[in-house]
């Protein structure tokens, strides 16, 4: 191990924490020491993938484990927040959570109350903003190049069904948050970094028609929706629109999103991830698109963001991952800033679950005060 390698400790490590590993690997100067995984099967998965860890028994022997100098949360939704306030109470090493950072509003409020007192660096992993295509978008309509002041976003995403995962913790809401945390606090994240501003109002319409009703488990049948709209106002007369599909896996890309502004528009579509594409009957896989259409002059013009064959290989999400472990390793380097704080974090769970409460009860929700306020 080179004398500047930083080690990290892994809490949970399933099939995300494994991407997490395979991504680190890329890296020379990170390394996966210690993982706490309690199911055997992705225990060895995960071993396999870092031959130079060691296995540990408990959470608590990967936070007081010596030669850890940062962790890596990739265990379950509902066990997120308990794990981040034992962490700061024990020991408070810098931590990259997977998101959501948590999943009801009584964690929101205990969290929020932690980050109060300490200064302990915690990013919260949301790797779209890394994916290049959206980063690309993300460059332009802060520059104003294309769009000028942007002022309606729309982001879709139509894709396949929850995967299966170890005690198929993600069928049920209580144990993810509900769909609209699980998954699209990734996209109301989105929002908040390209209107560069808070959401004050939302209203939502979402169900489950197709997924997962011929399940049952010994908790019941799956209670989580699989499509949704949410419309969200942003100050000055601004509105964002999500539309979520997941029975929609036939689709040529998973996202897209557009910006619009008084002086043009721009797009980006972004693949799903490559081992889902049909390639014995399709051929390529497709790559992801840049699609900028200015008012004056008018005409689309539409660029390729070629990713990184290695870094597609890595993971599901377009090389996103090994972006956002680079800059959370420069933060442990003390080279780098956290860019996605667990303020960040929260405040895309409680979007999710404003949007969640709004599809179940047909309520516009107040973003700007009472349980919903998002400061
Ligand atoms: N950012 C993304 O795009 C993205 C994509 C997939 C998953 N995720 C997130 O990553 C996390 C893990 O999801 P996954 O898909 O890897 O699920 P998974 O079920 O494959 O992995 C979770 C692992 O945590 C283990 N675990 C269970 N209880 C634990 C505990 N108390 N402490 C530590 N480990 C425990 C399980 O045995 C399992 O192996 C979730 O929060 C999920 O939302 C994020």
């Amino acid at each position: 191990m080179k004398a500047n390698t930083l080690r990290y400790g892994m809490i949970g490590c399933g099939m995300m924490g494994q991407e997490h590993l395979r991504n680190m690997a890329l890296l020379p100067q990170a390394q996966a020491v210690a993982i706490y995984e309690p199911d055997a099967g992705m225990r060895a998965a995960a071993l396999a993938l870092a031959p130079h860890a060691r296995a540990v028994d408990s959470m608590e022997a990967v936070i007081d484990a010596a030669d850890v100098d940062a962790l890596v949360i990739t265990s379950p939704n509902f066990c997120h927040a308990d794990q981040l306030l034992a962490i700061a109470a024990r020991r408070p090493l810098p931590v990259l959570v997977e998101k959501p950072a948590c999943t009801d509003l009584a964690s929101v409020s205990r969290l929020r109350d932690m980050l109060r007192q300490t200064q302990q660096p915690i990013w919260t992993a949301m790797e779209y903003r890394y994916m290049p295509p959206i980063t690309e978008l993300v460059k332009q309509v802060h520059a104003q190049t294309v769009t000028g002041s942007a002022v309606m976003l729309s982001i879709r995403e139509h894709r396949y069904p929850f995967l299966e995962k170890v005690g198929d913790w993600n069928r049920f809401n209580k144990n993810t948050g509900g769909t609209l945390v699980e998954k699209c606090c990734h996209f109301f994240d989105l929002m908040r970094l390209i209107m560069q501003a808070d959401p004050i109002r939302l209203f939502a319409s979402g169900g489950q028609n197709h997924n997962h009703k011929d399940e049952s488990y010994p908790e019941g049948r799956p209670d989580i929706i699989d499509n949704a709209m949410v419309v969200l106002d942003f100050p000055g007369g601004r509105r964002a629109m999500l539309e979520l599909c997941m029975f929609a896996e036939g689709s040529r890309y998973q996202e897209e999103i557009c910006v619009v502004g008084a002086q043009g528009k721009i797009e980006c579509k972004v693949p799903g991830p490559t081992r889902f594409w049909p390639a014995d009957t399709l051929g390529e896989p497709p790559v992801a698109q840049l699609i900028v259409s200015p008012r004056h002059p008018a005409g689309p013009r539409t660029l390729d963001i070629p990713v990184d064959p290695q870094l597609l290989a890595a993971g599901d999400h377009n090389g996103s991952t090994f972006y956002q472990h680079q800059k959370f390793l420069a933060v442990l380097q003390g080279q780098g800033q956290v860019e996605v704080s667990l303020a960040d974090g929260l405040a895309a769970v409680v979007i999710g679950l404003a949007a969640e409460h709004s599809a179940k009860t047909g309520e516009v929700v107040d973003l700007t005060q009472g349980p919903w306020s998002l400061v």
